[in-house]
């Protein structure tokens, strides 16, 4: 069984539906029920599951409904797709916005791994972390963006320390520009035409996760152009 966040749009919608149609069961999760329901409606293997992840409480909620709805069957994969974008010159930036931005990729990330660490960290789960390829290099104009993401990235980084010879393992994943509803989300207007559609990001990344018995790839790096 397979959870994805992230999943009421972009990336994480188009891994969910490709998973879905090779007969996994998937738990897709976000915090618009309307725009996860629709997402649900491609295929009777995706199962909606609303939760904000920046409420502690939400998390857990959301972990023990996935447990008590699995009916037994083991959660092997966890796809972190969760955040959001805020940009501008650092002089125009809006506390309340940077606010919002720290809580969408930052505490998001830091509760649900926390969460899944302490309840799985002695099982082989594949914890899948999207960042971006803003946690890899500084941007002008995207600076509290590549803070998140490089905060983001200082924290797995940690816990794959905390869980070296545990069965549980991170994967990271920094993605460069997407066509997805992302960037109207951000405020940025910019022309997206020529970026990866969520659904080529999501087939590149699928065929990278495939793992085999004694080994997996743990860092990927999605390059667009
Ligand atoms: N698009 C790009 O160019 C690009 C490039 C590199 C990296 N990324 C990163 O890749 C990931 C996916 O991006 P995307 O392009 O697919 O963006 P997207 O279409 O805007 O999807 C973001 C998802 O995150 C969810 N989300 C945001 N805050 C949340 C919260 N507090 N709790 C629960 N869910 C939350 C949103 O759902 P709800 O609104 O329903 O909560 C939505 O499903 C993000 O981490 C983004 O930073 C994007």
């Amino acid at each position: 069984m397979i959870l994805i966040t992230g999943a009421s749009s972009g990336l994480g919608a188009a891994l969910a539906k490709r998973y879905a149609d090779q007969g996994e069961q998937v738990m897709i999760s976000g915090r618009n029920q309307a725009r996860l329901a629709g997402v649900a409606q491609a295929s009777t293997n995706l199962h909606p599951l609303a939760a904000d992840l920046c409420d502690e409480q939400g998390v857990a909620t959301l972990l023990d409904t996935l447990a008590t709805m699995s009916g037994g069957a083991a959660l092997d994969t966890v796809i972190h797709c969760a955040g959001s974008g805020y940009f501008g010159p650092i002089a125009e930036q809006q506390a309340d916005e940077i606010h919002k931005l720290m809580q969408n990729n930052v505490t998001s990330s830091i509760l649900l791994v926390r969460e899944l660490v302490k309840r799985y960290q002695d099982t082989p789960l594949h914890l899948v972390v999207v960042m971006s390829t803003a946690a890899q290099q500084p941007k002008a104009g995207e600076s509290t963006y590549c803070a998140a993401k490089w905060a983001v990235r200082g924290f797995i980084e940690s816990v794959r320390l905390e869980l070296k010879g545990k069965p549980m393992k991170i994967i990271a994943v920094y993605p460069g520009g997407m066509d997805t509803g992302f960037w109207p989300s951000s405020g940025k207007s910019l022309d997206t035409s020529s970026f990866m559609s969520a659904d080529e990001a999501a087939e590149m990344l699928q065929g990278a996760l495939k793992a085999t018995a004694h080994g997996h790839i743990a860092d990927i790096t999605i390059a667009r152009g």
